[in-house]
């Protein structure tokens, strides 16, 4: 087997606007529910704001720079969506686009190809006030907002993604409330998850209608991988019934055109799914040219008696409300092996079990990691140098695992290492680092990690090393 990776396979790092821009009311951007979420006391650790983030937004130049010498040949940012369109309504703010502007025009001016993502999670506020992501409206308005930012920037950007992770906006957001807009209605998560499906459609559709047509569309799903505590066979129809909510509640629309009949079953008691309007399915159904993964880690579940079940171990974040809307009987274990930071345990093999579960779910369609990476506790060295070796062991095995994956048939074309640089871990605030790049807090300044160097001569090479 050759650790070497194809010619033309994407060396790429991550970000997302909210967790990096900071200027949150520069160049007419209004606030988003991560605004109103963040500056709500007790809804992040310390208190913690995008206020200022890395700020990125006037740092840009000096980011691409990092990059070019991280050797990426391709970097995924997502555009904040009340940056562009404030109200989430009507034409677009000039200011909004021309950073996005700048900022592609100089990723393509260093040699990296630019990945748009549409939303990373920060819904502007006018649209929260309006019913957020439970509210059909919300749908059309995205794809609204889709072709006005296809329209300024599908002539120099070819790859977009709709989505990320809607997973965390209709679970995190509307059921478990640890994300933004903090609210726990658990029939209301339900109403966003199929929201979020028409938005990806309609989106897509419109697209498709302004770019042009070498560019390419996806989404980026976090497709967990979910293993039984037993082999027994309740504990594989808990296996089951998480796996719905998990992943067949997006890919089952997205790429099939239907919702697995085992969820409407699971889900009675809370909704009767009666927001499905006729020809929905058709319309999320699109054709996509690249699926985007994101992944970090495993779940772990069994079988539980009803209203035992722990939600609190299911690695995102605490609180009283399960974001598993009608999995009454499910409950979360750690699964055993070292963790990161966050408490995730580093499972390798999940990430191929995941490529070549995709590999059949959606035959001939090519697969990215549009995610993957991990928060350690990293801190300068005396000498201000930062060395993070805990995250260079977790690249590889996973490299290592995404090379295996191609081996045996995934059409794996890129991976983006979460993130580029530490940012605002949303919840967990600054707390957690899960930067190539180091940021001191206190000056902004910003020093590569030795994972940078290690991922720069990966790139450069191709080669994994030993
Ligand atoms: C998924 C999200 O897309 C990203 O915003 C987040 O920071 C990472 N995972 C790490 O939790």
């Amino acid at each position: 087997m050759s650790d070497r990776f194809p010619p033309g396979f994407l060396w790429g790092a991550a970000t997302s606007a909210y967790q990096i821009e900071g200027a949150v009311a520069e160049g007419g951007r209004t606030p988003s529910i991560w605004d109103t979420f963040s500056h709500t006391p007790g809804r992040t650790d310390g208190g913690d704001t995008g206020d200022v983030a890395v700020d990125h937004y006037h740092r840009m130049r000096e980011d691409v720079a990092l990059m070019a010498d991280m050797g990426l040949t391709a970097y995924r940012f997502s555009v904040s969506w009340s940056r562009v369109q404030p109200t989430g309504r009507g034409p677009a703010v000039q200011l909004g686009l021309d950073f996005y502007r700048r900022l592609v025009d100089e990723l393509l001016d260093h040699g990296i190809q630019p990945a748009l993502t549409l939303y990373h999670w920060d819904l502007p506020q006018e649209l929260e006030d309006a019913g957020g992501w439970p509210a059909r409206d919300t749908a059309h308005r995205f794809a609204e907002y889709a072709a006005l930012v296809g329209g300024a920037l599908g002539d120099r950007v070819e790859h977009w993604i709709t989505l990320n992770e809607p997973w965390c906006s209709a679970f995190l957001g509307y059921a478990s409330g640890v994300h933004a807009p903090g609210r726990t209605e658990p029939a209301a998560s339900l109403r966003a998850a199929h929201h979020l499906n028409l938005a990806h459609g309609e989106a897509t559709s419109a697209l498709r209608a302004v770019l042009p047509a070498r560019d390419q569309v996806a989404v980026s799903l976090n497709s967990a991988v979910i293993r039984p505590l037993s082999p027994d066979p309740a504990d594989l129809a808990a296996v089951r019934r998480i796996d719905d909510l998990a992943n067949g509640i997006f890919h089952g629309p997205m790429l099939h055109g239907a919702y697995p009949a085992s969820l409407f079953a699971d889900t009675a008691p809370v909704t009767d799914w009666s927001f499905v309007h006729d020809g929905d399915l058709r319309a999320i159904q699109q054709p996509l040219d690249a699926l985007g993964l994101n992944y970090y880690t495993t779940s772990l579940v069994s079988a539980a008696d009803p209203g035992q079940a722990d939600a609190r171990a299911d690695g995102h974040g605490a609180s009283a409300h399960s974001p598993w809307p009608g999995a009454t009987s499910v409950a979360f274990h750690q699964p055993p092996g070292e963790r990161t930071a966050m408490g995730w345990t580093i499972d390798p093999s999940g990430l191929y079990d995941l490529l070549l579960r995709y590999t059949k779910e959606a035959p001939g369609l090519p697969l990215l990691v549009t995610e993957n990476g991990a928060a350690c506790e990293d801190g300068p060295a005396p000498d201000g140098s930062v060395h993070d070796p805990d995250r260079i062991g977790y690249l590889h095995d996973h490299l290592a695992t995404v090379r295996r994956a191609m081996e045996a048939g995934a059409d794996v074309r890129g991976y983006y290492l979460w993130s580029l640089m530490d940012n605002f871990e949303w919840s967990f605030g600054y707390g957690k680092r899960f930067g190539a790049v180091y940021v001191d807090y206190a000056t902004l300044a910003r020093t590569p990690k030795s994972s940078a160097r290690w991922y720069a001569e990966l790139a450069r090479t191709g080669e994994l090393p030993a």
